[in-house]
């Protein structure tokens, strides 16, 4: 079992105790952002920035998992960052390929499940089969789901399912008046996950960029200043309080 962050440190004991463990969000899909601005902050290379960015999602899924959240969806490469520099998109993919590399035996002890949404065809080879791999070995686990968002953008999500959907209709399968909201989110990426109760996006920017667009109709947003691979443990127990703060009445009234 991970050690859980809160165990030697009596301040995150007293945060972790506030949380109603019965209120926890199922899932909770993060925007990682600031890698870059970290890494300037410190007169670093980006590269860098991304690397710290990976310990910190390290962090976060030990977290996650040690406090019984269901899903964490991580946006770790979008369908708009292949315009990024050529050296800076083979870092991040390199960055993945290693990370799987070295975390596969440690998340699949822990029970976590390792997913991915997005279109993996167009991912480097390297990167494809420590996929699959880390897909197929976790696939039984029970704990975590970690679903990684890679080359994924929530309008080709949604083109797709589109296009999925006119091809059913043009063999005959379904009508047009059969497509309900529950079959077009069956035709989406995450057709097998629940939709985030919790968005986090670090770094103060106040966007959604083309993340989960479909999934996120009522979740919670939670943007902090701090830069990406800042954000901790203690900080992710903090937007979970503050989620577990708000109302939720999905369009409806307050029951109270
Ligand atoms: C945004 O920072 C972050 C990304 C584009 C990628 C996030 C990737 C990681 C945290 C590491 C790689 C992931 C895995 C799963 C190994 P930015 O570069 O846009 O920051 P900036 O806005 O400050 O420039």
């Amino acid at each position: 079992m991970w050690h859980r962050f809160w165990d030697k440190k009596e301040p995150a004991k007293k945060l972790v105790e506030q949380i109603d463990k019965n209120r926890l969000p199922r899932h909770i899909a993060i925007i990682m952002d600031g890698n870059g601005r970290w890494a300037k902050k410190r007169a670093l290379p980006r590269s860098l920035g991304h690397k710290a960015g990976v310990e910190a999602l390290r962090d976060i899924v030990k977290a996650c998992s040690n406090l019984g959240v269901g899903v964490l969806t991580v946006y770790a490469f979008s369908t708009e960052n292949w315009s990024r520099p050529r050296e800076e998109v083979n870092i991040l993919m390199s960055l993945l390929t290693d990370y799987l590399r070295r975390e596969l035996d440690e998340l699949h002890e822990n029970q976590v499940r390792v997913q991915m949404i997005g279109n993996r065809d167009q991912l480097p080879l390297e990167a494809q089969k420590e996929l699959e791999r880390s897909m197929e070995k976790t696939k039984q686990n029970k704990g975590l789901i970690l679903n990684l968002a890679l080359n994924y953008g929530g309008r080709a999500e949604i083109t797709s399912a589109v296009q999925r959907l006119c091809e059913k209709v043009a063999q005959g399968q379904i009508k047009p008046e059969e497509i309900s909201e529950a079959m077009f989110a069956n035709h989406l990426f995450t057709f097998d996950l629940p939709d985030p109760d919790l968005l986090i996006r670090t770094s103060e920017e106040l966007r959604i960029s083309n993340f989960l667009l479909w999934q996120i109709a009522y979740t919670e947003i939670v943007v902090t200043d701090c830069l990406w691979p800042d954000f901790n443990p203690e900080r992710l127990t903090e937007a979970i309080l503050d989620f577990q703060k708000r109302d939720r009445r999905f369009g409806g009234l307050n029951k109270q």
